[in-house]
Order: C-alpha cells, then structure tokens, then sequence
C-alpha cells in the first residue's frame, strides 16, 4: 500500500434551478487533501474554509471515512491529512458533498477497498440523501441522477459543457437545512407538472448543448426558488444584471445563498468584472465544468 495520496474532489452546484435535487455540475473549484500515514490522527486546514476548532470524532471528513471503514468490516489506519478548499462552507457550492466524497475515497485508499465507481455514487448520494452534488463531485461535469429506494444511484454523466459559469457567493453562510426548511411539503398536480415539464427542458437543452435555453430553463424553477428566494442576498437584482449583461439565465446554486450565471465564453472577462463592480460585496468567480471528479494521486 502507498504511504503518500493526494485526493482531489470537485465542488459543485445542485439544481441549476428546476433540476431540484437531481442535477449537479461539478465546477473547477477544489478540495484538495494531502494525506500520508502516520501513528496518530491529525487534520488540518490550511486555509479558512474548514471548522477552526473541532473534535476529531466531529470532523465530517473523519466522521465518513470512519463510517465507511466500519461498513467495510475494516480498521481505519491513522493518518495525517491536511486540507486545502476552495469551497466556502454553507454557501451552496458543495463543500459538505465534496468532503463526503473525499471521506469515501481516503477510507477507499486507507482499506484498500477497492470501490467501484457506482458504490462511490451510491455511498455520497445516501450520506446526502439525493444525488445532485455528489454524483458530480464523483464524476465532474454535469449529472442527471435519480436515486431509488434502495438508494441505488442512475446516473446520466456529461461532459464538454463547454459554456462558462459565474458564482455570486454573498458573505452570509445559508444552512441547507434552514433552506430546505422553507419549501412546500406538497405541490398540486397541476403545478407539479408544470415544474417536472421545465426540469424535462432544462435537462434536455443541457444535454444538447442549447445553453441560451437552459438558462431560460434555469430562471424557470417552481420546486424551489420561488419559496427559497426571501433568504438570498441581491436575489432578483443579480439575476437581473446578469440577463442585461448578457448572461444566458442564472439560478440559486444548490441551496443557495450563491447564485450562479451561465454565460458564453467569449464575454466572460468583461461579464465578471462589470457584476463585480455592481456587487462589491459578492465575491465574483468565474468557473467551468470540472471534467475529472475525484481524482486520486
Ligand atoms: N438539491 C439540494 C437543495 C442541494 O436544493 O436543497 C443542496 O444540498
């Protein structure tokens, strides 16, 4: 067995608007680890991105390694890991999908145990309990999932999304939790309908390529956001500035509070610098499609 990994995991963003809780699209924001053996646990963050105070016991990456290795009827070897992420935490971007699949790998590298592709997509996608953020933290790209249940994962993987993306992250943290705790219990048929029709269009003008009608499809969420809305910083004034800038649509990233743009390439410089001017208080990247998923070294 090696003694030395480096695991490195996409960050993500969920839903692209009505796809709720099945699309993903890993984005060329990382975790990276730095993992060698050693006689003691040890976990350390190199950067703010990560709790500053923790419990070993309370880390989430030791949480599902440990959790992992006990399913596998292995011990966990002890091991020095250190943390670099892009990821901000509860802002929507996929940080705790993205630790999740970096617990599954180290334990995967630490026991040896030989996990096929499909149980990396199963074991994220039940810690989280839907598909949309880990399977493309496991695959990169874009992700089409549905998860049964049994919790077995299927899995339409997309790569060559070849459009740029902006992300809008807001300096408030938004717990999923405190998201998802705003959204209807039911729907009627009707309107149930109506938002299955529009995630039916944003998932095929994706899967064609037709990036100005999915971002018509993107601003055309009914599952969520109308409900979510209230809780995001600069909600309609962003996406607003975006469309008259140029952007093809925008929509909340996962459970927000980021929003996030699909935008043509060729405007991406002058797009990002103009919504920062109008938006100093985002923090304005410009991303793509990560194209690899979880890699390990
Ligand atoms: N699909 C999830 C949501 C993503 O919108 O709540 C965040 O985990």
């Amino acid at each position: 067995m090696s003694k030395k990994w480096q695991i490195t995991v996409p960050g993500s963003t969920a839903n692209l608007g009505p796809g709720f809780d099945s699309i993903g699209l890993g984005l060329s924001l990382y975790l990276k680890l730095d993992v060698s053996l050693q006689d003691s646990w040890e976990i350390i963050h190199l950067d703010d991105n990560g709790p500053s105070e923790f419990e070993l016991e309370q880390h989430l990456l030791y949480i599902i390694a440990k959790k992992i290795a006990d399913q596998y009827k292995k011990n966990l070897p002890t091991c020095r890991v250190e943390m670099a992420s892009e990821l901000p935490l509860a802002r929507g971007l996929g940080s705790s999908a993205a630790v999740i699949v970096a617990g599954i790998e180290l334990a995967n590298q630490l026991c040896d145990l030989k996990l096929t592709v499909q149980d990396k997509l199963n074991l994220s996608s039940q810690i989280e309990g839907h598909p949309d953020n880990a399977t493309a933290s496991v695959l990169g790209g874009l992700t089409i999932s549905s998860m049964d249940e049994n919790g077995i994962v299927d899995t339409f993987h997309v790569n060559d999304i070849n459009a740029s993306f902006v992300v809008y992250v807001p300096d408030v943290e938004l717990k999923t939790s405190e998201s998802r705790s705003v959204l209807p219990k039911q729907f009627d048929r009707a309107y149930a309908v109506r938002a299955s029709a529009n995630a039916n269009m944003l998932a095929a003008s994706l899967m064609v390529r037709d990036f100005e009608r999915a971002g018509h499809y993107m601003e055309a969420d009914l599952f969520h956001e109308p409900f979510r809305s209230t809780l995001i910083p600069q909600y309609a004034e962003i996406k607003e500035a975006a469309k008259a800038n140029g952007a093809y649509g925008t929509a909340l990233s996962g459970a927000g509070p980021t929003l996030i743009s699909i935008i043509p390439t060729a405007i991406a410089e002058g797009f990002v610098a103009t919504m920062q001017a109008k938006f100093p208080e985002h923090h304005i990247i410009l991303t793509k499609a990560d194209e690899h998923g979880v890699q390990v070294i």
